[in-house]
């Protein structure tokens, strides 16, 4: 290293921007060139992120949070060109939810379990890793897999969170770390699986849970010293102690108290979207569904139990609130409005308005003020059959079977969602924004053996800790499962074009200005799409399901296109839709790249398990006791040809007929699986035995016949 590039390294530390071309004097990859280009990015930066796409600075890409990128080097005409560059491996076969941030070709990506990778995108080669070793235990308090969003970027330093609710910052540059503070009550059961968000040196950060009884929160930490600043409650706690901020006495006017909510959690996680508007000083956070599901049982007398499933404006600076617009009021069904918020400014009816958007769980898409919370227009980008529509005022006309009052109510959508986590974008050249939209309708029973906080109702996963008064009814739902991409104009509120996927649980898409979507598919393909009418014009197989959305960035001038490919999620934990399955990678594409595709790590198909002796007598209390404790994670037996967690049907015969040996013990702990030993006994294990042959056995009879 010459003299004065040794000389000026502690000067371009502190004076560099985000200009690339004025650190070639580092080399690139080098510590000097990491503290270099991370430390550069401050405020000012991150808020010009919407006009600079040179890199992908934070989960959304910009505070906007549109994943709109405006390179274009790789457009409509020559995507088919694109080719691998390089492949790198997460390895793990969990879930990879995560959005990577790029600066200067360094790539942050969290994977499976909260492990951070710093990865250099010039050579596809690992910079460091971090593991805050969660303890794997916590599995089971986390609904839908170990998953992680992402990482945030400021001034030199990384954040995130990890999965038992830690937010950690370590130094970009070496992964070491500088603080870590406890953001959760740990003896209640809270995970963390967002991307934290840093607003005006905030480090901002929410956590889930909704469905074991908690009371959500949001809290924001000084980034350079990790101390709290604020915190912000979104349901109210006990109405007999002090409230923690005034507008929760105006909720609290929206609950009723002999439901006993804040024993009960109440819900309200925010487990996912954020965006800020610098020129407004408003800071917007997605609110989830109630706790339990049931909404008789935490409100008996009704009310609109505020802020559920609401979009809140907050104060960045002090986490006052400002205002809100509840999109499902007293929700009911597991309705989160945690899904993607995207700030844009429309012209309707003639007038330019600043408005949010975003297509929540509960199937209508929403184009709200997002100046003052006013309600513009909401119509429904999928079937629905909980609402006929919503009024002038912005209320929905609720429909009354979807009560499930007497009896049992298919709902469409299902708890997981007319659109999900999974992030959409919004192209201001196209006017459409791209929604991963899905169907999985469950059927609800109301629960009348439901014991506050107990696992004896036998609901959803309630074994598991679970406490959702709502059961997933034994009747298998009539409407259909699907999942396809769809650009939705917000302005007509209609669908421009849509493509059908196998199924649902698809992943996040990206726009850019070359006129191109990307997405991943649940049945393994990253797919680039013509903007305008939705035409397919490159896909390769990528080896496993994409539930993760893409991001794209420039590296020393050229358009790289990456994507963090790996199955899992509430939906993929217990189904796939590939025959392959490889664990998670990172993908990354540019013009003319020409490294082969990796070999796609297909499985031999295994049988069905057969010969074990069970009494029939045992199914009933087996299907019961499996589906509240095993279920989710494992899927229903020899049906589908397992997840990513492995489907009890195909397993051998001696691991089911010795299944105390992994389900009573710590023996699989390091991978996932609970200890049930305090939970079930020999018995019920017999029983689960029972129903899983019994299942397997009803199966194969079934294909037979169809043979
Ligand atoms: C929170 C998710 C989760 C739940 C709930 C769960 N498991 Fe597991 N289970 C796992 C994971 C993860 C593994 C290990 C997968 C691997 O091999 O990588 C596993 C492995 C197993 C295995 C070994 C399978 C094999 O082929 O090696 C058996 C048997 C098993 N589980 C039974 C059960 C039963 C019975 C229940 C319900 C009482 C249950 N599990 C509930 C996550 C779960």
């Amino acid at each position: 290293m010459n003299i004065l590039v040794k000389f000026t390294i502690p000067f371009l530390a502190i004076m560099v921007s985000c200009d690339s071309s004025k650190n070639d004097a580092l080399v690139k990859g080098t510590n000097e060139h990491l503290t270099a280009v991370t430390s550069a990015i401050d405020d000012q930066v991150l808020a010009n992120a919407k006009n600079d796409s040179k890199n992908w600075l934070s989960y959304g890409l910009n505070y906007s949070e549109n994943r709109f990128s405006q390179l274009e080097e790789v457009s409509e005409g020559n995507v088919d060109k694109l080719g691998l560059l390089w492949s790198y491996d997460l390895n793990s076969i969990r879930g990879v939810e995560a959005t990577p941030v790029v600066v200067d070709g360094i790539m942050y990506v969290t994977a499976p379990w909260s492990i951070v990778h710093a990865i250099d995108t010039r050579t596809g080669k690992q910079i460091w890793t971090y593991d805050p070793m969660v303890p794997r235990e916590t599995g089971i308090k986390a609904c839908c897999d170990v998953v992680n969003r992402g990482v945030a970027l400021y001034k030199g330093k990384i954040f995130f969170a990890s999965l038992d609710g830690r937010l950690i910052s370590l130094d970009a540059a070496t992964g070491t770390k500088v603080w870590e503070q406890v953001t959760l009550d740990t003896t209640k059961n809270y995970t963390i699986t967002g991307a934290p968000r840093v607003f005006k040196g905030k480090v901002i950060i929410g956590n889930g849970g909704a469905e074991y009884g908690v009371r959500g929160y949001i809290t924001a930490y000084d980034a350079e010293s990790g101390a709290q600043v604020w915190r912000w409650y979104s349901v109210p706690g006990n109405p007999d102690e002090a409230y923690e901020q005034p507008e929760l006495e105006m909720a609290a006017e929206t609950w009723d108290p002999s439901g006993k909510y804040w024993e009960l959690g109440g819900g309200g996680t925010m487990w996912d979207a954020m965006a800020y508007d610098p020129e407004l000083n408003l800071m917007y956070v997605g609110v989830g569904n109630g706790s339990p599901w049931n909404r008789r049982l935490r409100s008996p007398g009704g009310g609109d139990n505020l802020f559920l499933s609401s979009i809140v404006a907050l104060d960045p600076d002090d986490g006052r609130y400002k205002w809100h617009y509840q999109e499902t009021p007293g929700d009911h069904w597991d309705y989160t409005a945690t899904q993607s918020l995207i700030l844009a400014d429309l012209e309707i009816e003639g007038s330019k308005r600043k408005v949010i958007m975003q297509a929540p769980k509960n199937g209508f898409f929403f184009v709200v003020d997002r100046t003052n919370g006013e309600f513009i227009s909401a119509q429904n980008f999928v079937d629905v059959n909980w609402a006929s529509g919503y009024d002038d005022k912005g209320r929905p006309m609720e429909l009354e079977a979807a009560e499930y009052k007497s009896a049992a109510y298919e709902a469409i959508p299902g708890p997981n969602g007319a659109h999900n986590w999974h992030p959409m974008s919004y192209n201001p050249n196209t006017g459409l924004v791209y929604i991963p939209a899905q169907g999985i309708p469950v059927v609800f029973e109301d629960d009348p053996n439901w014991v506050a906080n107990s696992r004896a109702s036998g609901g959803f996963m309630s074994g598991t800790g679970w406490n959702t008064g709502a059961l997933g009814s034994a009747v298998p739902p009539q409407s259909p499962i699907f999942g396809h991409l769809l650009a939705w104009d917000p302005v007509k509120q209609k669908a421009a074009w849509k493509v059908e996927h196998i199924g649902p649980w698809n992943g996040g898409t990206l726009s850019t200005a070359g006129n191109l979507v990307f997405q991943g598919s649940a049945d393994g393909r990253f797919v680039a799409y013509n903007a305008t009418n939705g035409n397919k014009l490159w896909e390769v197989p990528v080896g496993t399901g994409v539930v993760a959305a893409p991001v794209t960035y420039l590296v020393d001038g050229r358009q790289y296109v990456s994507i963090a490919a790996g199955w899992g999620g509430s939906y993929g934990m217990s189904a796939h839709h590939t025959e392959s399955q490889s664990p998670g990678k990172i993908y990354t594409f540019s013009l003319g790249g020409k490294t082969p595709m990796p070999e796609l790590e297909i499985p031999e198909p295994k049988p069905i398990v057969s010969g074990i002796a069970y009494d029939p007598k045992d199914i009933g209390a087996g299907t019961k006791l499996y589906i509240s404790h095993c279920i989710m994670c494992h899927g229903v037996p020899a049906v589908g040809n397992g997840g990513n967690i492995p489907n009890l049907g195909y397993a051998d015969k001696n691991k089911i007929e010795n299944l105390k040996t992994f389900v009573l013990t710590d023996a699989l702990k390091e991978l996932g699986m609970p200890n049930f030993s305090s939970k079930l006994t020999e018995d019920d294990l017999t029983k689960i035995q029972a129903f899983i042959q019994g299942t397997a056995d009803a199966v194969s009879s079934q294909i037979a016949a169809s043979r």
